[in-house]
Order: structure tokens, then sequence, then C-alpha cells
């Protein structure tokens, strides 16, 4: 392998792709991107990513021009779901026979296999969490898991296994997956909560799911609800390593049912053991009055049911909500009392 690209090198693309260079010096790595993240980029010829490493300032060729990846080995797609079809219109001729890995929320395979070759697509997710804190500096906050696999069965497994060797170069833990659907729908179920929890700037883990209210009245009803779309669609879900298991955090959800366990959890919640914040982008996107992924995360729940005639309520909610606030000018979340007390009435309506 001589050179990776990276279409959409913001926070997740340009931190895989930066961390591959850092480990494999004599790799040409280009960065796709645009704006003032791009500008900093070409003008200091780096990339600097922070994480529990410290800094590390990698050397990167950055360009908005598709010639730019002309020849790639491996391009990694990280733009956001809603400028795939774009954005991969744009760059499918110079992509050329180069084999593609989406780590994109949503299940982009439908629009990428328009555009690309179907035996070179592979896609996954990552439960990592990276964000761009000034323009070309990313921070990793959470060294999540990584799962590839391929989008259709026209790609050779050893496709998919060499590009999970690179990606797991970067130092950042990847797995590959033969049944990458179901591992990509178990991490869209998790966003599904997580997205909910943005409509009141609820911390997911320490404040949402660790609190009885907005757990039963939230989160449980948007996963339960997901998990009977899916299997009305006959979408198998895979089982996730890592802490966004949707399997084992709706077990952990029950169990929490038993008197007394709330109290502990809370404990732990407020203690040195607490979990990480997880900020989710729809938050970002809306206070930087961006369109958000809503549609494709539980947007997808909703279109799923829609298509197998059955009713999702909550999961419609959600991405009713998040359209009326990404219209709104006044960037005002709801109190997460407030967001219970509506999820409840809808199961009385
Ligand atoms: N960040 C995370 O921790 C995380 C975790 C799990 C999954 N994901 C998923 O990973 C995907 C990428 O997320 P992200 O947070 O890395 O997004 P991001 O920081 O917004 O990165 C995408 C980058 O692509 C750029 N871009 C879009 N279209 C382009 C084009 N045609 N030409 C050049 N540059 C273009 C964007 O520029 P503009 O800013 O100008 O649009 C942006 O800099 C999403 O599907 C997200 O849901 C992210």
């Amino acid at each position: 392998m001589k050179k990776i690209s990276v279409i959409g090198a913001g926070a997740i693309g340009a931190m895989f792709g930066g961390l591959i260079k850092r480990h494999n010096p004599n790799l040409e790595v280009v960065m796709i991107a645009r704006g003032d993240h791009l500008a900093a980029m070409q003008d200091r010829g780096t990339v600097e990513l922070r994480g529990d490493w410290g800094k590390y300032d990698v050397p990167v060729t950055a360009s908005s021009e598709p010639s730019a990846i002309t020849g790639s080995d491996l391009v990694l797609f990280t733009v956001k779901t809603q400028d795939t079809a774009a954005t991969a219109e744009r760059f499918a001729e110079s992509i050329g026979d180069a084999v593609v890995v989406s780590l994109q929320n949503g299940i982009n395979q439908r629009i990428l296999s328009k555009f690309l070759r179907p035996d070179r697509l592979l896609v996954g997710m990552t439960a990592t969490n990276m964000g761009i804190i000034a323009p070309g500096v990313i921070d990793c906050t959470r060294r999540g898991v990584s799962v590839i696999g391929a989008a259709s069965a026209d790609v050779p497994a050893e496709i998919v296994d060499h590009a999970a060797q690179t990606l797991s170069s970067s130092g950042l833990p990847v797995e590959a997956s033969d049944s990458i659907l179901g591992v990509q729908y178990n991490k869209l179920l998790f966003n599904t909560m997580g997205y909910a929890s943005v409509l009141s700037a609820t911390d997911f883990l320490r404040d949402g799911i660790f609190n009885r209210t907005w757990r039963t009245s939230v989160a449980m009803p948007i996963l339960d609800e997901g998990f009977r779309v899916l299997e009305a669609a006959g979408i198998p879900l895979q089982k996730a390593s890592g802490g966004s298991d949707v399997i084992r955090l709706r077990r952990l959800m029950r169990m929490l049912a038993v008197p007394g366990l709330d109290n502990v959890v809370r404990m732990i919640a407020r203690g040195p053991l607490a979990p990480p914040r997880l900020v989710f982008s729809v938050y970002q996107d809306l206070l930087r009055g961006r369109p958000t992924e809503i549609e494709f995360v539980n947007g997808e729940i909703a279109r799923l049911a829609n298509e197998c005639g059955v009713n999702a309520p909550y999961n419609a909610e959600v991405v009713r909500m998040v359209h009326e606030m990404e219209r709104s000018t006044e960037k005002k979340f709801m109190s997460r009392e407030e967001v219970a007390e509506h999820f409840r009435s809808l199961r009385r309506d």
C-alpha cells in the first residue's frame, strides 16, 4: 500500500488518516477537506492530533480537489451522511479502483453503491469519539472499537482483512466482521437514544441512562421500538464489541429496574469511576446551525417501520423535534424532565 486518501477529513477521517500516517511514515496520506480546516492543514502542512498520547503533528497533503486522490489504494469515506451522495458523485472517477471504507453513521451502502465499485466497497461503524476543536486540530476523547465489513457479497474476504489491518495500524482498535449490517444497526440503535438525549443537552450516560425517569420514559421506549422495527424488517442485530452494544445496554437498563440498584448506579455516575461525557454530533450541529444526521438514524427506524407497516412513534417524534430545532434560530434545549414528560404523553395518546 502506497497511498491513502480521506474524503471528508474532519473529526473521524483526519484522526484515522493522521494516525495511520504517524505509524506508517512512508505512506502518502491525502486529506480532502474544505473551509478553514483545509486552509489550516495546507498552511501548516500537518494535522494536529490530540488524545491520551498527548499531541502529534503529522505531515499530510491537504486538498479539496478530486485529482489529489488519484492513484489511492485505500479511501476512507467520512463525510457526514447528508453529504454522501454529492461527495461520492464528485469523487467517484478519481476513486477509480481504490478500496473504499465508509466509517459513517447510518446505512450508507445504499447511496455509495450507486457511485462506487461494489466489489471494493466496505462499510462500518466507529464507537470512537472525536472532534475538530480548532481548524487543523482533532481531539480524540474516546478510543472505542471500530468495525468494518463488506457492503456486499461481491467483496473478497482478503480485501476486508487487509483494510482492517491498515486501519488498525492507526493504533485504534479495529475489527473485521462478516455481518456488518447487523453491527451498523446495533450502533444506529445506540444513536437513536443518544440523539434523543440531545433534545435536552443531556449527558447520555451520567444524566440520561443513569436517571430512572429519562431512562424509562425516553431511552427504553425508543430502543424497544427500534428492536421491534428491526424484527419486523427481518434485520438481525449483531453484537458489537465495546461499550456501545445495545443488546447488552438493553439488558442493563432492564436490570436497573431492580429496587436499590438505581442508587448504586447514581453514586457511580457521580464518583471517580463515572463514564466520560458522551457528546453526539447532532448537538454540535444544532449549536452551529447545521443540518443534522437525524434522518439517517432515528429517521431510518421511522422509514423502515413505514416500509413494514408498523408504527414507530417515538423515533418519528425525535426526528420531528430535531428538525424543529434545526429550523429555529434560537438554540434553546428543553429540560430533561420536559422531554421525559413529552414522551410519556405519547404513550398516553
Ligand atoms: N465525530 C465522532 O466522534 C463520530 C463518532 C462516530 C461516528 N461518526 C460519524 O462519522 C461521520 C463523520 O463524522 P465527523 O464527526 O468526522 O464529521 P466532520 O467532522 O464534519 O467531518 C466531515 C468533514 O468533511 C468535510 N466535507 C464534507 N463534504 C466535503 C466535500 N465535498 N469536500 C471536502 N470536504 C467535505 C466537512 O466540511 P464542512 O465542515 O465544511 O461540512 C467536514 O470537515 C459521520 O457520519 C458521523 O456520524 C462520528
